[in-house]
């Protein structure tokens, strides 16, 4: 997988991609990692990459010419194949909001990742008509100060999603939303801290115990902090019991 950023500040990009997980990727060659100042394609000697708004109103909006050169700079093909698994996301509020079917969407049909980060108001929206194929993307419903983090974030989960960037993929498929439901909760040692043990039936050495303990944790949690999730889930009678007798309480 090939992400491209288009960023005002690449060192950010840069240092998070070269640490933990990703950098590993990166190394072992699973992930290709291009970034690209816009301001290295503005004219005039401020190199300047915005300006005040049309119409009035306060702050800046990044210009469109050095983020176009910026993409153009990328000399992507036209070809239909390399096209279609490319994806151009610019990362803003007002986008698609990402999740996990998203990500793993992402990861299974691309393997080119372009992502603009925007800063100030944001981007001017001509370059939307100038790129066509650009989707909105937003990590959530809070503003941040620029596009840095979102692309990170769409970074670090299609990768993570991508065969050989985590070891045991086993762990992906039974961490939240995954499938469907939230986490059960981890203990690790000591068996006891601060006098507060590890609930009893991890320590039995009894695996379908474990499982169904989990199981139910994964269940009574999404339950309890996003039932929403539930209405798309498949339970078994004695699952839905689990959260008849939790709705009792
Ligand atoms: C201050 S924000 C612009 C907010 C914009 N005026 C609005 O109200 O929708 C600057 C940049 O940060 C990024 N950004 C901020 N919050 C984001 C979010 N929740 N999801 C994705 N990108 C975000 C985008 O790249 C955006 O262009």
């Amino acid at each position: 997988m090939r992400f491209s950023v288009i960023s005002l500040f690449p060192d950010i990009i840069q240092a998070y991609c070269q640490t933990s997980i990703v950098g590993r990727a990166q190394k072992a060659g699973l992930i290709q990692l291009d970034v690209i100042n816009p301001r290295d394609f503005a004219e005039g000697a401020h190199r300047k990459v915005d300006d005040s708004p049309y119409g009035g109103g306060s702050g800046m909006v990044m210009l469109c010419e050095p983020l176009d050169k910026a993409y153009q700079s990328l000399q992507l093909s036209d070809g239909e194949a390399e096209k279609s698994q490319r994806r151009i996301l610019l990362t803003s509020p007002t986008g698609r909001k990402m999740d996990q079917a998203y990500v793993q969407k992402l990861a299974k049909d691309a393997s080119h990742i372009v992502l603009f980060c925007g800063h100030y108001e944001g981007i001017d929206h001509r370059i939307q008509q100038l790129i066509p194929e650009t989707e909105e993307v937003s990590i959530g419903d809070f503003v941040l100060t620029g596009g840095e983090l979102p692309a990170l974030c769409v970074i670090d989960a299609v990768s993570r999603m991508l065969p050989g960037v985590v070891q045991k993929f086993t762990s992906v498929e039974s961490d939240s939303f995954y499938n469907g439901l939230l986490d059960y909760p981890h203990y690790t040692r000591p068996a006891e801290y601060k006098g507060i043990p590890v609930p009893e039936v991890l320590l039995s050495g009894n695996h379908e115990a474990i499982s169904t303990w989990r199981r139910r944790q994964s269940i009574e949690r999404t339950w309890r902090y996003r039932p929403d999730l539930l209405e798309s889930i498949k339970l078994t009678p004695e699952e839905s019991n689990w959260i008849h007798q939790l709705d009792r309480h």
